[in-house]
């Protein structure tokens, strides 16, 4: 029985929102194909996260050592502990999101941020970072409306170089692009990313 981590970064309603129908239909051909597996689920708009900030890195500096928090710092400490938990649990995890204005939606960005913690995602080495999490799948389901290079585009990079700081290696990664430049073809593009989709879901 796998543990499974969903991460939703979009709170459009499925109808306007391509990365949630991808969200949607990979949860549900998950479940069909993975009974026995357990399921857990962020919708990260619903969090009210707060930013990485001074005070949460003094709280995870005085963590890292021992040291006690004030009040602020604890408050912080506990959404840190809320998200990076169950990522450390996860043995697979599934990140849904838009490209918008160019990168990652911001509770995207503030998800990332609280999981980069020395000696649990990733460790100082004199070789550099060294990830700790090398046994992790990731599935990475991205919407964009445009049409880019792999190598181009920010927001999956973004997401998956974050990722590889932590050691993981293992990503499944499903696409959805051009639906916007190409409004002809919206249609046809998003009913073949959704059946692309249903497939990872199935073989993940
Ligand atoms: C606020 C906003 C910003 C966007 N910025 C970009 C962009 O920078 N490049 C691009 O190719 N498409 C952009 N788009 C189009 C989206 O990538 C496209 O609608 C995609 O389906 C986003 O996923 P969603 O449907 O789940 O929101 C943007 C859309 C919105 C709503």
């Amino acid at each position: 029985m796998a543990n499974v981590l969903f991460i939703k970064a979009n709170n459009c309603s499925a109808e306007d929102s391509v990365s949630v129908r991808m969200y949607d239909t990979f949860l549900a051909s998950y479940k069909e194909t993975h009974q026995d597996d357990e399921i857990v689920q962020t919708d990260l708009f619903s969090e009210h996260l707060p930013y990485l900030g001074g005070t949460m890195i003094t709280g995870n500096y005085k963590v890292a050592n021992g040291y006690s928090l004030t009040p602020e710092e604890e408050a912080e400490q506990a959404f840190v502990r809320k998200h990076l938990e169950p990522f450390l649990a996860a043995d697979k995890v599934v990140i849904a999101f838009p490209l918008w204005n160019l990168t990652v939606p911001a509770v995207l960005h503030t998800y990332l941020d609280y999981l980069h913690q020395p000696r649990k995602t990733f460790k100082y080495s004199d070789a550099g970072l060294v990830g700790l999490l090398p046994g992790k799948k990731v599935a990475l389901l991205n919407a964009r409306g445009g049409t880019y290079r792999d190598e181009d585009e920010i927001a999956v990079n973004f997401v998956k170089k974050h990722l590889q700081v932590f050691g993981i290696t293992d990503f499944t990664m499903v696409r959805i692009e051009g639906h916007r430049q190409a409004p002809g073809r919206s249609e046809e593009i998003i009913v073949d990313g959704l059946r692309a989709t249903d497939q990872a879901a199935r073989m993940f």
